[in-house]
Protein backbone atom coordinates (compact mmCIF):
# COMPACT_ATOMS: atom_id res chain seq x y z
CA UNK A 1 0.00 0.00 0.00
CA UNK A 2 1.67 3.51 -0.78
CA UNK A 3 2.37 5.83 2.18
CA UNK A 4 0.93 9.35 1.31
CA UNK A 5 2.34 12.30 2.75
CA UNK A 6 -0.35 15.58 3.71
CA UNK A 7 2.68 17.73 4.47
CA UNK A 8 4.80 16.63 1.33
CA UNK A 9 1.41 16.45 -0.44
CA UNK A 10 3.14 13.06 -2.15
CA UNK A 11 3.74 8.92 -1.56
CA UNK A 12 6.65 8.65 0.73
CA UNK A 13 6.71 5.03 0.64
CA UNK A 14 4.83 2.03 0.77
CA UNK A 15 3.96 -0.69 3.66
CA UNK A 16 2.38 -4.31 3.52
CA UNK A 17 -1.16 -5.20 4.02
CA UNK A 18 -2.60 -8.08 6.02
CA UNK A 19 -5.43 -8.94 5.94
CA UNK A 20 -5.14 -11.52 8.96
CA UNK A 21 -7.52 -13.83 7.58
CA UNK A 22 -10.66 -11.63 7.75
CA UNK A 23 -12.02 -12.00 4.53
CA UNK A 24 -13.29 -8.38 3.05
CA UNK A 25 -11.48 -4.95 3.82
CA UNK A 26 -12.56 -1.98 2.86
CA UNK A 27 -10.58 1.12 0.84
CA UNK A 28 -11.99 4.31 1.02
CA UNK A 29 -10.86 7.46 -0.52
CA UNK A 30 -9.41 9.25 -4.10
CA UNK A 31 -7.09 6.66 -4.78
CA UNK A 32 -9.51 3.59 -3.76
CA UNK A 33 -10.09 3.04 -7.36
CA UNK A 34 -6.32 2.47 -7.98
CA UNK A 35 -6.68 -1.40 -6.50
CA UNK A 36 -10.46 -2.86 -8.12
CA UNK A 37 -8.39 -4.09 -10.60
CA UNK A 38 -5.56 -5.51 -8.59
CA UNK A 39 -8.16 -7.25 -6.29
CA UNK A 40 -10.22 -8.51 -9.13
CA UNK A 41 -7.07 -9.94 -10.57
CA UNK A 42 -6.15 -11.72 -7.05
CA UNK A 43 -9.91 -13.24 -6.63
CA UNK A 44 -10.78 -10.57 -3.76
CA UNK A 45 -14.41 -10.24 -3.71
CA UNK A 46 -15.87 -7.20 -3.21
CA UNK A 47 -17.74 -3.89 -4.51
CA UNK A 48 -16.33 -0.48 -5.86
CA UNK A 49 -18.75 2.40 -5.22
CA UNK A 50 -18.65 5.76 -6.56
CA UNK A 51 -20.15 8.71 -4.42
CA UNK A 52 -20.51 11.89 -6.61
CA UNK A 53 -21.64 14.03 -4.61
CA UNK A 54 -21.78 18.52 -5.03
CA UNK A 55 -18.15 19.53 -5.68
CA UNK A 56 -19.17 22.77 -4.08
CA UNK A 57 -20.26 20.68 -0.89
CA UNK A 58 -16.83 18.60 -0.93
CA UNK A 59 -14.58 21.52 -1.35
CA UNK A 60 -16.22 23.25 1.37
CA UNK A 61 -16.26 19.86 3.93
CA UNK A 62 -12.45 18.69 3.08
CA UNK A 63 -11.43 22.54 3.13
CA UNK A 64 -12.79 23.00 6.75
CA UNK A 65 -11.43 19.73 7.68
CA UNK A 66 -7.49 20.48 6.25
CA UNK A 67 -7.84 23.42 8.16
CA UNK A 68 -9.00 22.46 11.04
CA UNK A 69 -6.67 19.47 11.25
CA UNK A 70 -3.79 21.92 9.99
CA UNK A 71 -2.87 19.55 7.00
CA UNK A 72 -1.92 22.08 4.44
CA UNK A 73 -1.53 25.65 4.11
CA UNK A 74 -4.94 27.93 3.39
CA UNK A 75 -3.11 29.43 0.11
CA UNK A 76 -2.69 26.29 -1.06
CA UNK A 77 -6.07 24.51 -0.07
CA UNK A 78 -7.78 27.84 -1.81
CA UNK A 79 -5.73 26.73 -4.67
CA UNK A 80 -6.58 23.48 -5.00
CA UNK A 81 -10.26 24.36 -4.44
CA UNK A 82 -10.37 26.24 -7.51
CA UNK A 83 -10.17 23.22 -9.53
CA UNK A 84 -11.87 20.69 -7.70
CA UNK A 85 -14.73 21.08 -9.74
CA UNK A 86 -12.99 19.84 -12.81
CA UNK A 87 -10.99 17.26 -10.64
CA UNK A 88 -14.03 15.66 -9.28
CA UNK A 89 -15.70 15.05 -12.57
CA UNK A 90 -12.38 13.86 -13.92
CA UNK A 91 -12.18 10.91 -11.16
CA UNK A 92 -15.82 10.18 -11.14
CA UNK A 93 -15.01 9.78 -15.22
CA UNK A 94 -12.29 7.52 -14.53
CA UNK A 95 -14.19 5.77 -11.72
CA UNK A 96 -17.44 4.93 -13.09
CA UNK A 97 -16.33 2.07 -15.10
CA UNK A 98 -18.45 -0.94 -15.29
CA UNK A 99 -18.71 -2.92 -12.66
CA UNK A 100 -18.83 0.14 -10.29
CA UNK A 101 -21.72 1.60 -8.79
CA UNK A 102 -22.82 5.66 -8.97
CA UNK A 103 -24.28 5.77 -6.21
CA UNK A 104 -26.56 9.22 -5.89
CA UNK A 105 -27.89 8.30 -2.24
CA UNK A 106 -29.55 11.60 -1.12
CA UNK A 107 -30.72 10.12 2.24
CA UNK A 108 -34.12 10.62 3.46
CA UNK A 109 -34.23 7.71 5.69
CA UNK A 110 -35.16 7.51 9.09
CA UNK A 111 -32.17 8.76 11.40
CA UNK A 112 -30.04 9.93 8.63
CA UNK A 113 -28.53 13.03 8.30
CA UNK A 114 -29.53 15.17 5.12
CA UNK A 115 -27.06 15.29 2.41
CA UNK A 116 -24.88 12.96 -0.06
CA UNK A 117 -23.19 9.39 1.59
CA UNK A 118 -23.91 6.55 3.32
CA UNK A 119 -25.95 6.59 6.51
CA UNK A 120 -24.80 7.24 9.41
CA UNK A 121 -24.13 3.59 10.13
CA UNK A 122 -21.43 0.99 9.62
CA UNK A 123 -21.86 -1.81 7.78
CA UNK A 124 -25.23 -0.68 5.54
CA UNK A 125 -25.26 -2.01 1.84
CA UNK A 126 -26.99 0.15 0.20
CA UNK A 127 -26.14 -0.24 -3.81
CA UNK A 128 -24.04 -3.78 -3.78
CA UNK A 129 -22.76 -2.74 -7.35
CA UNK A 130 -25.73 -2.88 -9.50
CA UNK A 131 -26.04 -0.05 -11.60
CA UNK A 132 -28.41 1.48 -9.43
CA UNK A 133 -28.20 5.56 -11.09
CA UNK A 134 -31.41 6.25 -9.77
CA UNK A 135 -31.98 8.15 -6.52
CA UNK A 136 -34.53 7.74 -3.96
CA UNK A 137 -37.81 7.39 -5.49
CA UNK A 138 -39.57 9.04 -2.53
CA UNK A 139 -37.64 12.13 -4.01
CA UNK A 140 -40.27 12.37 -6.46
CA UNK A 141 -41.93 14.35 -4.16
CA UNK A 142 -39.75 17.44 -4.66
CA UNK A 143 -37.93 16.59 -8.26
CA UNK A 144 -36.31 20.46 -8.40
CA UNK A 145 -34.78 19.90 -4.46
CA UNK A 146 -33.02 15.97 -5.78
CA UNK A 147 -29.38 16.19 -6.56
CA UNK A 148 -30.10 16.09 -9.80
CA UNK A 149 -33.47 16.14 -11.14
CA UNK A 150 -32.14 14.60 -14.49
CA UNK A 151 -32.03 11.02 -13.00
CA UNK A 152 -36.11 11.55 -12.75
CA UNK A 153 -36.63 12.57 -16.30
CA UNK A 154 -34.45 9.31 -17.19
CA UNK A 155 -36.40 7.18 -15.31
CA UNK A 156 -39.76 8.31 -16.74
CA UNK A 157 -38.14 8.09 -19.75
CA UNK A 158 -37.88 4.28 -19.21
CA UNK A 159 -40.85 3.94 -18.16
CA UNK A 160 -42.33 5.19 -21.32
CA UNK A 161 -40.60 3.16 -23.85
CA UNK A 162 -41.83 -0.05 -22.00
CA UNK A 163 -44.23 -2.17 -23.62
CA UNK A 164 -45.27 -2.25 -19.95
CA UNK A 165 -46.21 0.97 -19.83
CA UNK A 166 -47.70 1.32 -22.94
CA UNK A 167 -50.44 -1.61 -22.38
CA UNK A 168 -51.27 0.48 -19.02
CA UNK A 169 -52.12 3.41 -20.64
CA UNK A 170 -54.35 1.67 -23.10
CA UNK A 171 -56.54 0.45 -20.04
CA UNK A 172 -56.71 4.01 -18.56
CA UNK A 173 -57.19 6.15 -21.77
CA UNK A 174 -60.33 3.70 -22.49
CA UNK A 175 -61.65 5.20 -19.26
CA UNK A 176 -61.06 8.84 -19.41
CA UNK A 177 -63.85 9.80 -21.92
CA UNK A 178 -63.59 12.80 -24.25
CA UNK A 179 -63.24 17.07 -24.03
CA UNK A 180 -61.00 18.88 -22.42
CA UNK A 181 -58.70 17.88 -19.14
CA UNK A 182 -55.52 17.41 -17.23
CA UNK A 183 -52.95 15.07 -16.21
CA UNK A 184 -51.95 15.99 -13.35
CA UNK A 185 -48.00 15.12 -12.32
CA UNK A 186 -47.33 15.19 -16.09
CA UNK A 187 -44.07 14.00 -15.22
CA UNK A 188 -42.12 14.19 -19.50
CA UNK A 189 -45.30 14.82 -21.01
CA UNK A 190 -45.76 11.78 -22.85
CA UNK A 191 -49.47 11.00 -21.61
CA UNK A 192 -50.58 14.75 -22.39
CA UNK A 193 -49.04 14.21 -25.91
CA UNK A 194 -50.96 11.05 -26.96
CA UNK A 195 -53.81 12.06 -25.22
CA UNK A 196 -53.98 14.74 -27.91
CA UNK A 197 -53.52 12.61 -30.68
CA UNK A 198 -56.19 10.53 -29.88
CA UNK A 199 -58.59 13.67 -30.26
CA UNK A 200 -58.98 14.80 -26.29
CA UNK A 201 -58.05 18.40 -25.29
CA UNK A 202 -55.29 18.01 -22.88
CA UNK A 203 -52.79 20.19 -20.62
CA UNK A 204 -50.50 18.73 -18.01
CA UNK A 205 -49.61 20.14 -14.37
CA UNK A 206 -46.44 19.31 -12.65
CA UNK A 207 -45.08 20.07 -9.45
CA UNK A 208 -41.54 20.19 -10.99
CA UNK A 209 -40.09 23.03 -13.14
CA UNK A 210 -37.52 20.77 -14.32
CA UNK A 211 -39.96 18.31 -15.24
CA UNK A 212 -42.19 20.78 -17.40
CA UNK A 213 -39.12 22.44 -18.60
CA UNK A 214 -38.58 18.71 -19.86
CA UNK A 215 -41.66 18.19 -21.19
CA UNK A 216 -42.09 21.63 -22.95
CA UNK A 217 -38.50 20.53 -25.31
CA UNK A 218 -40.38 17.21 -25.62
CA UNK A 219 -43.71 17.88 -27.15
CA UNK A 220 -43.53 21.35 -28.68
CA UNK A 221 -46.73 23.19 -29.04
CA UNK A 222 -48.85 21.18 -25.85
CA UNK A 223 -49.86 23.15 -22.98
CA UNK A 224 -47.69 22.36 -19.76
CA UNK A 225 -47.69 24.24 -16.39
CA UNK A 226 -46.05 24.36 -12.71
CA UNK A 227 -48.71 23.72 -10.27
CA UNK A 228 -49.56 21.50 -7.36
CA UNK A 229 -52.21 18.64 -7.70
CA UNK A 230 -53.83 20.14 -4.68
CA UNK A 231 -54.45 23.50 -5.80
CA UNK A 232 -54.69 23.22 -9.57
CA UNK A 233 -54.53 26.17 -12.39
CA UNK A 234 -58.71 25.15 -12.86
CA UNK A 235 -61.82 26.99 -12.16
CA UNK A 236 -64.51 24.94 -10.30
CA UNK A 237 -66.30 22.38 -12.93
CA UNK A 238 -64.16 23.20 -15.93
CA UNK A 239 -62.86 20.16 -16.95
CA UNK A 240 -64.38 17.03 -18.56
CA UNK A 241 -61.93 14.58 -17.13
CA UNK A 242 -58.84 14.01 -14.45
CA UNK A 243 -56.17 11.87 -15.26
CA UNK A 244 -52.70 11.10 -13.14
CA UNK A 245 -50.66 7.95 -13.09
CA UNK A 246 -47.79 7.22 -10.58
CA UNK A 247 -48.78 10.38 -8.60
CA UNK A 248 -51.20 9.84 -5.99
CA UNK A 249 -48.23 7.51 -4.05
CA UNK A 250 -46.27 10.78 -3.97
CA UNK A 251 -48.90 12.21 -2.28
CA UNK A 252 -49.02 12.27 1.29
CA UNK A 253 -52.81 13.89 1.48
CA UNK A 254 -54.54 12.15 -1.49
CA UNK A 255 -57.80 12.83 0.19
CA UNK A 256 -57.02 16.40 -0.48
CA UNK A 257 -55.73 16.03 -3.92
CA UNK A 258 -58.93 13.84 -4.84
CA UNK A 259 -61.27 16.88 -3.46
CA UNK A 260 -59.40 19.07 -6.04
CA UNK A 261 -60.23 16.46 -8.81
CA UNK A 262 -63.44 16.77 -8.24
CA UNK A 263 -63.90 20.68 -7.85
CA UNK A 264 -62.21 21.22 -11.40
CA UNK A 265 -64.72 18.07 -12.82
CA UNK A 266 -68.23 18.86 -14.75
CA UNK A 267 -70.49 17.22 -13.35
CA UNK A 268 -70.50 13.76 -15.02
CA UNK A 269 -66.81 14.28 -15.76
CA UNK A 270 -64.18 11.16 -15.35
CA UNK A 271 -61.47 10.39 -13.38
CA UNK A 272 -58.65 7.97 -13.78
CA UNK A 273 -55.50 7.13 -11.07
CA UNK A 274 -53.25 5.08 -11.89
CA UNK A 275 -50.99 3.54 -9.39
CA UNK A 276 -49.20 0.74 -7.50
CA UNK A 277 -49.42 -1.04 -4.97
CA UNK A 278 -46.02 -1.31 -3.68
CA UNK A 279 -46.55 -3.35 -0.62
CA UNK A 280 -47.69 -5.78 -3.06
CA UNK A 281 -45.01 -7.02 -5.34
CA UNK A 282 -44.10 -10.43 -6.29
CA UNK A 283 -40.54 -11.60 -6.20
CA UNK A 284 -39.00 -14.97 -7.01
CA UNK A 285 -36.30 -15.33 -4.48
CA UNK A 286 -34.29 -17.56 -2.51
CA UNK A 287 -34.68 -15.12 0.83
CA UNK A 288 -38.59 -14.73 0.75
CA UNK A 289 -38.27 -13.34 4.69
CA UNK A 290 -35.70 -10.95 3.48
CA UNK A 291 -37.56 -9.62 0.47
CA UNK A 292 -40.54 -9.38 1.89
CA UNK A 293 -38.48 -6.72 4.68
CA UNK A 294 -37.55 -4.97 1.53
CA UNK A 295 -40.05 -4.39 0.23
CA UNK A 296 -42.21 -3.37 3.10
CA UNK A 297 -39.20 -1.18 4.02
CA UNK A 298 -39.25 0.32 0.31
CA UNK A 299 -43.27 0.79 0.21
CA UNK A 300 -43.05 2.51 3.80
CA UNK A 301 -40.59 5.19 2.25
CA UNK A 302 -43.01 6.85 0.11
CA UNK A 303 -45.68 9.18 1.12
CA UNK A 304 -48.93 6.82 0.08
CA UNK A 305 -46.97 3.60 -1.14
CA UNK A 306 -50.43 1.34 -0.94
CA UNK A 307 -51.72 4.34 -3.56
CA UNK A 308 -53.04 1.86 -5.98
CA UNK A 309 -55.30 -0.56 -4.32
CA UNK A 310 -56.06 2.95 -1.92
CA UNK A 311 -57.06 4.76 -4.85
CA UNK A 312 -60.90 3.50 -4.88
CA UNK A 313 -61.75 4.37 -1.34
CA UNK A 314 -59.66 7.62 -2.02
CA UNK A 315 -61.82 8.49 -5.35
CA UNK A 316 -65.75 7.09 -2.96
CA UNK A 317 -64.54 9.85 -0.32
CA UNK A 318 -64.14 12.91 -3.00
CA UNK A 319 -67.40 11.85 -3.54
CA UNK A 320 -66.98 10.06 -6.79
CA UNK A 321 -69.58 6.95 -7.80
CA UNK A 322 -69.68 4.38 -10.27
CA UNK A 323 -65.81 3.38 -9.00
CA UNK A 324 -64.01 0.77 -11.14
CA UNK A 325 -60.97 -1.19 -10.51
CA UNK A 326 -58.79 -2.71 -13.43
CA UNK A 327 -55.46 -4.47 -12.03
CA UNK A 328 -52.88 -4.76 -14.34
CA UNK A 329 -49.88 -6.99 -13.16
CA UNK A 330 -47.28 -6.86 -15.68
CA UNK A 331 -43.96 -9.00 -15.29
CA UNK A 332 -40.43 -7.34 -15.31
CA UNK A 333 -37.42 -9.87 -15.81
CA UNK A 334 -34.75 -6.68 -16.09
CA UNK A 335 -33.43 -5.90 -12.18
CA UNK A 336 -32.89 -2.29 -13.67
CA UNK A 337 -36.12 -1.55 -14.03
CA UNK A 338 -37.57 -2.30 -10.75
CA UNK A 339 -34.68 -1.83 -8.61
CA UNK A 340 -36.09 1.57 -7.08
CA UNK A 341 -38.76 -0.72 -5.74
CA UNK A 342 -37.16 -3.55 -5.25
CA UNK A 343 -34.62 -4.18 -3.90
CA UNK A 344 -32.95 -0.80 -4.10
CA UNK A 345 -33.43 1.79 -1.36
CA UNK A 346 -34.85 -1.13 0.89
CA UNK A 347 -32.17 -2.59 1.68
CA UNK A 348 -30.90 0.55 3.60
CA UNK A 349 -33.98 1.22 5.30
CA UNK A 350 -34.47 -2.46 6.61
CA UNK A 351 -31.17 -2.96 7.43
CA UNK A 352 -31.51 0.29 9.75
CA UNK A 353 -34.94 -0.67 11.01
CA UNK A 354 -32.96 -4.35 11.93
CA UNK A 355 -35.33 -5.87 9.74
CA UNK A 356 -32.32 -7.55 7.58
CA UNK A 357 -28.86 -8.23 8.31
CA UNK A 358 -25.95 -6.71 6.35
CA UNK A 359 -25.37 -10.13 5.01
CA UNK A 360 -28.85 -10.41 3.79
CA UNK A 361 -28.82 -7.20 2.09
CA UNK A 362 -26.03 -8.41 0.15
CA UNK A 363 -27.07 -11.65 -0.75
CA UNK A 364 -30.50 -10.06 -2.09
CA UNK A 365 -28.07 -8.04 -4.27
CA UNK A 366 -26.03 -10.64 -5.47
CA UNK A 367 -29.52 -12.37 -6.08
CA UNK A 368 -30.60 -10.08 -8.06
CA UNK A 369 -27.64 -9.25 -9.95
CA UNK A 370 -27.20 -12.85 -11.03
CA UNK A 371 -30.92 -13.83 -11.69
CA UNK A 372 -30.39 -10.39 -14.38
CA UNK A 373 -27.67 -12.09 -15.73
CA UNK A 374 -29.08 -15.64 -15.89
CA UNK A 375 -32.76 -14.26 -17.05
CA UNK A 376 -34.08 -15.72 -13.76
CA UNK A 377 -35.13 -12.47 -12.61
CA UNK A 378 -39.17 -12.01 -11.86
CA UNK A 379 -41.22 -9.26 -10.43
CA UNK A 380 -44.44 -8.44 -10.95
CA UNK A 381 -45.60 -5.65 -9.59
CA UNK A 382 -49.60 -4.67 -8.54
CA UNK A 383 -50.84 -2.04 -10.48
CA UNK A 384 -54.25 -0.38 -10.65
CA UNK A 385 -56.34 1.57 -13.30
CA UNK A 386 -59.15 3.39 -10.98
CA UNK A 387 -61.83 5.15 -12.53
CA UNK A 388 -64.84 7.04 -11.63
CA UNK A 389 -67.52 9.85 -12.33
CA UNK A 390 -68.46 13.17 -10.99
CA UNK A 391 -72.08 12.81 -10.17
CA UNK A 392 -74.51 14.15 -13.54
C1 LIG B 1 -43.40 9.03 -10.87
S1 LIG B 1 -43.56 10.55 -11.72
C2 LIG B 1 -44.89 10.15 -12.88
C3 LIG B 1 -44.89 11.04 -14.07
C4 LIG B 1 -45.93 10.67 -15.13
N1 LIG B 1 -47.28 10.74 -14.60
C5 LIG B 1 -45.66 9.29 -15.68
O1 LIG B 1 -46.35 8.36 -15.28
O2 LIG B 1 -44.73 9.17 -16.48
C6 LIG B 1 -44.39 11.58 -10.54
C7 LIG B 1 -44.56 13.00 -11.06
O3 LIG B 1 -45.44 13.69 -10.16
C8 LIG B 1 -44.93 14.98 -9.92
N2 LIG B 1 -45.46 15.43 -8.62
C9 LIG B 1 -45.11 15.03 -7.39
N3 LIG B 1 -45.86 15.66 -6.47
C10 LIG B 1 -46.73 16.45 -7.15
C11 LIG B 1 -47.76 17.36 -6.75
N4 LIG B 1 -48.06 17.58 -5.46
N5 LIG B 1 -48.44 18.00 -7.71
C12 LIG B 1 -48.15 17.82 -9.03
N6 LIG B 1 -47.18 17.00 -9.46
C13 LIG B 1 -46.49 16.29 -8.52
C14 LIG B 1 -43.43 14.79 -9.96
O4 LIG B 1 -42.76 16.00 -10.19
C15 LIG B 1 -43.28 13.80 -11.10
O5 LIG B 1 -43.16 14.44 -12.34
Amino acid sequence: MPVYEYGADRRVGSSTLSLGGSPVFVAEGLFADRIVADCERAGVPGEALVLAPSAARTFARRFARDVAESRKAVPLLLRRGCGYGAAAARWCAGASRPGWCAARWRSRLPGCAPGWGAPDKSGLVLTGGMENTYENLAEFTDVDQAADPAVFVDLLQRLDAMPQTVRLRELSYARLGTGRGVDVGSGRGTVVAQLTARGLTAFGVDLSAAMVAEAERLNPGHDFRVGDAYALPAGDGELDWYHSERVYIHLDDPDRAAAEAYRVLRPGGRVVLVDLDSDAMSVATDHPRAARAVLAASSDNLANGRSGVRAADTLRAAGFVDVEVQPYSPVHTDPEVVWPLYPGPGLAIAQQTGAITAAEAEALTAEARRRGADGTFLAVPALFVVSAGKPA
